[in-house]
């Protein structure tokens, strides 16, 4: 069973998808802890809800990021976290953190990378007028969104969508890309060259192919 850390800011949606899969037995995993750097973050209520764990890590209780993250990093390792999963966290995770969990730090970013990083991505779609777009789960590397790509899904944009239509079609993938590229690392399907991650098996269970669930 794989050890999971859940770090995330706001709502928690894709948290809970993650919890809603571990339950269902799509994912055999446990998330042995909720960080936050928000002490009204929704996840919190949901971790509550699921009992999990959850700690609350403010940045303004650290002199500087290195020891925000260094403390994180211990927290981490502390419960033996096996993968980090970023979830809507709106924090710069360190080179501190990265070399602890080389290539086991995942995140999911609301655009077809590498279009669109940073924040805001939904916004920059409308705003530039892309017909398509979509999420991507990717590792973290020291840049901002620019780490090797494990999953995407692409939904289409329309004319008169906003940021809040384009972003709920999208948040929708989310919720099914995030648990598959989860329950693609526990099964030990993927291995990284450069910048490719190769997974086993990619053509027979694509999401893009079929839903995962
Ligand atoms: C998602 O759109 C995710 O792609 C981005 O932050 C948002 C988090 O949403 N990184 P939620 O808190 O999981 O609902």
């Amino acid at each position: 069973m794989l050890i999971l850390a859940v770090l995330a800011s706001g709502s928690g949606s894709n948290f809970q998808s993650i919890i809603d899969n571990i339950e269902s037995g799509y994912l055999d995993a446990r998330v042995a802890v909720l960080i936050t750097d928000n002490p009204g973050a929704g996840a919190i209520k949901r971790a509550k809800k699921h009992n999990i764990d959850h700690i609350v890590v403010k940045p303004k209780d650290f002199k500087d990021r290195p020891s925000y993250n260094s403390h994180i990093a211990k927290e981490l390792k502390k419960r033996g976290i096996e993968l980090v999963v970023l979830a809507g966290f709106m924090r710069i995770v360190d080179k501190l953190l990265i070399n602890q969990y080389p290539n086991r730090i995942m995140n999911i970013h609301p655009a077809l990378l590498p279009s669109f990083p940073g924040a805001h991505a939904q916004k920059q779609a409308v705003d530039y007028g892309v017909k398509i777009s979509g999420c991507t789960v990717h590792f973290i590397d020291q840049g901002i969104d620019t780490g090797p790509i494990i999953v995407q899904a692409a939904v289409p944009a329309y004319h008169d969508d906003d940021e809040e239509s384009l972003g709920k079609r999208i948040l929708k993938q989310e919720h099914r890309i995030y648990p598959y590229a989860i329950k693609l690392y526990s099964e030990g399907r993927i291995s990284i060259e450069g910048r490719n991650v190769i997974i086993t098996g990619e053509r027979e269970d694509s999401p893009l192919q079929n839903p995962p669930h």
